[in-house]
């Protein structure tokens, strides 16, 4: 079973020097957690982080930029990097991962947050022996709540593992996987969960707009319900069955929703066909 963050996974130091090779949409969107210091955590100092990437986005640029970080080809490091994140798109990491290879030393950590590539796929290109993390982050990393799922081949020491725990947890929550096998299943559920999540909201706020309201108002009272009951979720331990009940009175409005929403032929089947075709897509996609 899946592990979620051990308390004693609390790091005092982190990596230095961190590259990040492939700075995009994703490792922008985690690169401004490490930066950007919050709720008394200290960001990675920018002087000890190396980015290469030749089309990073605006946004990324002005994040970097906000920093003194300049990203460049293929840059001198004043050592050899104890972190590499790589966050290229999978079909470009083969060649990304051989032309790391001669740049990793034994106390290097790769990280990788390439859907679908396995940790086997990744050592092939890389020294043997090197300490890999393979992760998968979900989108909400961009606003600091994110779910991020990690997996590590029996390299990584434990003060790597304290480390790089310490550094994700930055973006959100973290769960640590046992078996590299549940990460189809992690990428159906959570990698890929926020866009059902937006369809929701889309489906709910089409939904008030046949029941009269305009399209504006139903999607502010649809964005506005999906967020406050995510915050309640996130902010309270109570399960979310229970949050369901305490607004469930017999005989009500929310009662006559759920009793369609929970018959047989209600959501659960649909979302379980849904996870069942994300989860067999992500395996066919890893070979
Ligand atoms: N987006 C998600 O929801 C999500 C979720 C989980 C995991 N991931 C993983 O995150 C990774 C990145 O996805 P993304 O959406 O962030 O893609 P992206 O925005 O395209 O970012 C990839 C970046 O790598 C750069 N790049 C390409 N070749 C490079 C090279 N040889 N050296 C250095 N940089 C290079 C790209 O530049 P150019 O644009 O100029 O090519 C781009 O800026 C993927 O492996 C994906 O599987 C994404």
């Amino acid at each position: 079973m899946m592990s979620i963050l051990d308390d004693d996974l609390t790091g005092t130091t982190t990596f230095n020097p961190v590259l990040v090779v492939g700075a995009g949409k994703m490792a922008g969107a985690i690169l401004s957690a490490w930066l950007e210091p919050k709720d008394g955590r200290e960001g990675l100092d920018p002087e000890t982080l190396f980015v290469e990437d030749p089309g990073s986005p605006e946004d990324v640029l002005d994040l970097l930029g906000k920093y003194d970080v300049v990203p460049q080809a293929r840059q001198e490091l004043p050592a050899a990097p104890q972190l590499v994140m790589v966050g290229v798109k999978p079909q470009v990491m083969d060649g990304v991962l051989k032309d790391l290879a001669s740049r990793i030393s034994p106390e290097t950590l790769v990280y990788s947050i390439a859907a679908g590539r396995t940790i086997s796929d990744i050592s092939k290109h890389l020294p043997e022996g090197t300490a890999i993390v393979r992760a998968m982050p979900n989108t909400p990393v961009m606003v600091q709540s994110g779910m991020t799922a990690l997996i590590a081949n029996e390299f990584v020491s434990t003060e790597q593992r304290s480390q790089i725990n310490d550094l994700v947890s930055s973006t959100g929550t973290v769960a640590w996987l046992d078996n590299e096998s549940q990460m189809d299943a992690v990428t159906a559920v959570s990698g890929s969960g926020p866009a059902y999540i937006f369809w929701l909201a889309e489906c709910l706020a089409k939904a008030g707009e046949r029941q009269g309201l305009s399209p504006e108002l139903a999607m502010t009272l649809s964005k506005a319900t999906i967020d406050g009951a995510g915050s309640m979720m996130g902010l309270f331990d109570t399960p979310p069955s229970q949050l369901r009940e305490n607004v469930t009175s017999k005989g009500g409005t929310t009662a006559a929703a759920l009793d369609v929403l929970m018959n047989d032929e209600g959501l659960a089947p649909l979302i379980d066909a849904a996870i069942e075709a994300a989860a067999k897509r992500s395996k066919e996609l890893s070979g």
